[in-house]
């Protein structure tokens, strides 16, 4: 799994592992941490749940995970451990009192379920603790650098495409013209793929200058062949929604409504895909981490195998969105 170099020279046999979840919830987390309990429970290691993200890290808020169930966690969305956004885990100060509260309690190794942010804290926390670490990417933006794909995105895309089915019909009915807002802070990875399964007009993502002129040209025409609704979907990081709506609707003549998806995509029963990832990604975290990795490392998926990398190439790394695939979105769309 890891290089003989990547490793400890002494691995110590773990005993007590920790688990945390900082970031935005994704589906699929407590899969991820049902699964961690179910192989050290085999194993007779204890699991110590932190609550609240690395605040709970920061205040001795543990949790011993000892009624919960695999079965229960696989299905549930959210995250049992509860989490919160922590923008002073980076100071000094901060960062020590949760190295020695987690020496204190005996943690010996730390799983960081999260995304971007959540693997920072993890970086500065091994730079002052030497606690070895492994992360697993969950987020609904599908943004990590180092994995194709991160757990909650396949269900958020299920739950974005259910509601525009159904926004579809109004728009059918009423001969509309849809902008649809999905998630994703700065990035249109969601908004790309929920395009091109909707079978949506359009996309607006922040990573490409928008062709506004182009798109309010394709809807005229089309609408003038008898094509009278469509879906365009826009990406949360692209800032300025409304004035595209606006301006479609000023060129096109046509009514445009508005429809932000928001934090419904976040929630729900995990799809069959969140959660196997979760499984797999989580069943090697686990293995990685008993092998008492020298630098944090990061779980994720290359060419469809799971695989680990750096943490640290991770965060500094950017997840360049897939052109071929926005490509083939406008050879579907009949707007281009
Ligand atoms: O990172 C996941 C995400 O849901 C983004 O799509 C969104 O911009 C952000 O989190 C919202 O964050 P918060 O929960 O802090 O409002």
């Amino acid at each position: 799994m890891l290089d003989k170099k990547e490793i400890a020279h002494t691995i110590i046999i773990m005993k007590k592992l920790g688990i945390v979840t900082p970031g935005g919830d994704a589906p699929g987390i407590n899969a991820a941490i049902g699964t961690i309990l179910c192989l050290s429970r085999n194993e007779k290691k204890e699991i110590i749940g932190i609550n609240d993200g690395y605040k709970g890290l920061v205040k001795s808020d543990f949790t011993d995970m000892k009624g919960l169930s695999y079965e229960w966690l696989m299905g549930v969305s959210g995250t049992i451990l509860h989490s919160e956004r922590m923008s002073s885990f980076k100071e000094k100060k901060v960062l020590k009192k949760a190295a020695r509260n987690l020496d204190n309690i005996g943690i010996e190794g730390l799983i960081v379920i999260g995304g971007d942010g959540s693997f920072r804290g993890a970086l500065d926390l091994h730079r002052v603790s030497g606690i070895p670490i492994v992360g697993i990417p969950t987020t609904i933006d599908n943004d990590i650098y180092g994995t194709e794909e991160t757990i909650g995105f396949d269900t958020a895309c299920n739950t974005a495409l259910e509601a525009i089915n159904k926004i579809k019909d109004t728009a059918v009915s009423f001969e509309r013209i849809f902008v649809v807002e999905v998630m994703g802070r700065d990035r249109g990875f969601l908004a790309l793929e929920v395009c091109i399964a909707s079978g949506a007009e359009a996309v607006i993502i922040p990573e490409i200058e928008p062709p506004l002129e182009e798109i309010a040209k394709g809807l005229k025409k089309a609408r003038a062949k008898g094509e009278m609704n469509a879906i365009i979907i826009v990406a949360e990081g692209v800032s300025n929604r409304r004035k595209i709506a606006q301006f479609l609707e000023d060129k096109t003549g046509a009514t445009v409504r508005e429809s932000i998806l928001g934090y419904i995509q976040r929630g729900g029963s995990p799809t069959r895909r969140s959660r196997m990832l979760a499984v797999e990604f989580a069943n090697l975290a686990y293995e990685v981490l008993k092998e008492s990795p020298t630098r944090p490392k990061m779980v994720g998926l290359q060419n469809g195998e799971t695989t680990t990398m750096d943490l640290e190439k991770t965060v500094e790394g950017y997840k360049e969105i897939d052109l071929d695939k926005y490509k083939l979105h406008r050879s579907l769309s009949n707007i281009y």
